[in-house]
This record gives structure tokens, C-alpha cells and sequence, in this order.
């Protein structure tokens, strides 16, 4: 069974890692056979399994019944899920629901989206509750009404806030970090200044470890995949192959491009 220590341990070695998006027991299963070290239960989970066009809609009772699914049959992945919309819209209750996903889903991490001085204290307070916390940073599919879907950290000073915030929030206790649709040369150096790991998607080829949607790794996105992403699926012919092709791509460098 993969640890946190392990995972820090592969950032220290400067090996990359592969983290891949499940949702039921048969994807983790897949997944976690084949050398994935990662797994995320997504909130994506609202758009790409429940049809929603946003995730905003995902409950917290939807991620418990989705990571006990995912858990069920994966015995040797780390197993992040995300905190769903609003249920960490206070301390007292981000703290709850982080234990929720704990305790009835058998999480062992929570991601939570955000940026601010309140998101830090709620790291904060998970971590003295023994809580392992991955914080979520550019672009934030939770708040897509107010920020649209865009690259961040493009300019100077986007980029420059961007690494002071990455800098407070492993100063406050997260012991991962997610980069989503970030400027690749922002997120490098946010992964070299950082000694937690980092994750990317959309965010360049540099970060210590890579995310992808399952369904965009099989080709299975309607409307088609991000234009970051790649179907894996498409010159295997099976699901497996599919995974462990895009764990040898991650591993050598050769995805992202
Ligand atoms: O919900 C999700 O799947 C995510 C990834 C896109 C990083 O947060």
C-alpha cells in the first residue's frame, strides 16, 4: 500500500508519479493493478459520470458512495478525494466533511479547491486533525461561474501570486499540491520551490506528477477530451495497456508533451 511518505519519497528521488481520476470499483481495481500511484476521486465525477455540465452539483453523500466504490477494490494506491462544492464553506464544517470522506469513505487524503487566507486555516485545522490535505490551485472548476475555465499564471504577476500561494499553503500544512490549467513555466518553479509533491494537469511536462480524467485517457469524454489531455486508449485496444501506456508515458517523459 502506497503511503505519503512514499510519495514524498519519489519527489526527493525526482521520480515522477501517475495519478489518474476513479469513480467506481472497477476503475480502481484497473487502475491500481497497473501501477497507477494515485488515485483521485474527482468531483468531475458531476460532469463526466452524472452528466452535469459543472460540478457544482456533487453532494458530499455522492463522494462517500463513490470512494467506498473506488476503495472497495483498490488495495494499493494512495486515495485522494475532493471536498464537493460548499462543503468546506466553513471551518467547522470543512472539518466534518473532511471526516466524513475519512471516516465512511475511507479517504486518505482530501483536495480542496481555493486560494485564500480562510482555505489555509482549514488546511490548518485538517492537518492537526491527522487529516492529510492536498491544496487545489489555478484554474478552480468550483468556481467557474466567477472565474471562468482559463489558463493561469500567465502573466508576471498571476505567476508571482501564484507561487507565494503555493509557498503559504505548504507553510500551512498541505502535504500535496494540485496545479490545474497553470502556465507550465510557473508550475515549474512552484515544483522546484516546494518539497511537497506536486501535481499537474494542463500544467506542463515539470511537475512531479500527472492527473488525467479516466474518461479522457479511454477516449470516453463527450464533446471530446481537453486538448492537454491524450487518449490512451486509442493504440492499445485495451483498457489495461491504456493505463499502463500512460504510466510509462508520465514515467519517461513522454506525456505531457
Ligand atoms: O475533479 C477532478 O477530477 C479534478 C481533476 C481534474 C484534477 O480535480
Amino acid at each position: 500500500m502506497i503511503r505519503l511518505k512514499d510519495l514524498h519519497a519519489l519527489k526527493a528521488a525526482g521520480e515522477k508519479m501517475v495519478c489518474l481520476t476513479a469513480y467506481d470499483a472497477t476503475q480502481s481495481y484497473w487502475a491500481a493493478q497497473n501501477e497507477v500511484e494515485i488515485l483521485l476521486v474527482g468531483d468531475s465525477l458531476g460532469m463526466v459520470v452524472q452528466g452535469h455540465d459543472t460540478t457544482l452539483p456533487v453532494s458530499m453523500d455522492e463522494m462517500i458512495y463513490h470512494t467506498q466504490m473506488v476503495q472497495r477494490r483498490n488495495h494499493q494506491a494512495w486515495c485522494m478525494v475532493d471536498m464537493p462544492f460548499m462543503s468546506d464553506a466553513t471551518l467547522e464544517t470543512g472539518v466534518h466533511n473532511a471526516g466524513r470522506l475519512m471516516k465512511e469513505g475511507g479517504a486518505n487524503m482530501v483536495k480542496l479547491e481555493g486560494r485564500t487566507e480562510f482555505h489555509r486555516q482549514l488546511v490548518s485545522a485538517l492537518s492537526e486533525q491527522g487529516i492529510p490535505v492536498c491544496a487545489h490551485l489555478g484554474l478552480l472548476p468550483q468556481s467557474v461561474h466567477k472565474t471562468g475555465y482559463r489558463m493561469v499564471g500567465k502573466d508576471a504577476a498571476e505567476a508571482e501570486h501564484l507561487l507565494a500561494d503555493a509557498q503559504r499553503f505548504e507553510a500551512a500544512g498541505a502535504d500535496m499540491l494540485l496545479l490545474e490549467c497553470v502556465s507550465p513555466s510557473i508550475a515549474k518553479v512552484i515544483t522546484e520551490a516546494l518539497t511537497i509533491p506536486v501535481i499537474g494537469i494542463g500544467a506542463g511536462p515539470d511537475t512531479d506528477a500527472q492527473v488525467l480524467v479516466w474518461h479522457d485517457v479511454m477516449g470516453l469524454t463527450i464533446g471530446g477530451a481537453p486538448s492537454f489531455s491524450r487518449n490512451f486508449l486509442a493504440d492499445t485496444g485495451s483498457v489495461g495497456s491504456a493505463i499502463q501506456a500512460y504510466v510509462k508515458a508520465v514515467k519517461t517523459g513522454d506525456f505531457p508533451e
